[in-house]
């Protein structure tokens, strides 16, 4: 109740979200999200939660999902926050998920996470399932709030269209997410992440040709479009290195 209040009030978010240096995963776990550094590691997981609280009102009661959790970069400073609330996450890398359940669930036991086989050929590359055929594995209408961060960023159209229409299926009522994505528009040819998105197939653009899901950027009005078919109101866009869409069902 207090961490809420402190949040509210715009204290030291950096304070309030810190935790264990303990909990921080070796070096080449970071690196397989893209991160090894690990004072960057820990703050940009601080920042995110921080933005959910105050983008997103999140609650320490709330049931939240965590798709594409990666090794806890989120979930780590989400236990100094969320109380009563329960947290569930899902990746498809195995190590990811290994580590996460020997080292956050033991501690933390209302946050769970799970290994789905997708094959991603960034991520994944030996995994079995297509991400565009697999419902997520949790109930209809069970989470308060949902996040993706960066996750649309390596997700080709069938998958970002399946992925937000089971976003839709697992969000209660009213419920929120925060979804970031590499947006771009006529203006903004090559979305604020400075990535030189040079293959170009007009609704979306690849960094890599090869390895498309190393980094996709999409335009704008498509995204939106999608989110509007699949029964996602939008709140609030945040224009960002990766930008954010924030959106309820
Ligand atoms: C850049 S990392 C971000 C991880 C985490 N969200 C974070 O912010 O630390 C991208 C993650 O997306 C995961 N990923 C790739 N394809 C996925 C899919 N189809 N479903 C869920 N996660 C996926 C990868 O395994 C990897 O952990």
């Amino acid at each position: 109740m207090l961490a809420r209040w402190v949040l509210k009030l715009g204290w030291d978010w950096d304070k309030i979200l810190d935790y264990d240096d303990t909990l921080i995963p070796p070096a080449d776990q970071r690196a397989s999200v893209g991160m090894p550094d690990r004072a960057h590691f820990k703050a940009v997981g601080k920042l995110a939660v921080s933005r959910f609280v105050r983008e997103c009102n999140l609650k320490p009661s709330e049931t939240i999902l965590d798709v594409g959790c990666g090794v806890g970069r989120i979930a780590i400073p989400l236990t100094s926050y969320l109380k009563t609330g329960r947290y569930e996450g899902f990746d498809i890398i195995p190590n990811s998920i290994d580590w996460c359940c020997q080292h956050i669930s033991p501690q933390y036991p209302h946050f769970q996470f799970k290994l789905l086989d997708i094959y991603n050929p960034t991520y994944h590359p030996k995994g079995q399932l297509a991400a565009h055929e697999i419902p997520f594995p949790y109930p209809n209408d069970h989470f308060d709030f949902v996040f993706l961060t960066s996750i649309f960023t390596h997700l080709l159209p069938p998958d970002v269209e399946h992925y937000l229409a089971e976003i839709k299926r697992v969000l209660k009522p009213k419920g929120r997410c925060y979804n970031s994505f590499f947006l771009f528009n006529d203006q903004q040819q090559y979305s604020r992440s400075g990535l030189d998105f040079k293959y170009d197939f007009g609704h979306y653009r690849l960094l890599n040709l090869e390895r498309p899901t190393d980094a996709i950027s999409y335009r704008e009005q498509y995204i939106y479009n999608l989110f509007q078919q699949h029964g996602l109101s939008i709140s609030t866009v945040h224009y960002r290195k990766q930008d954010a869409i924030i959106a309820f069902k």
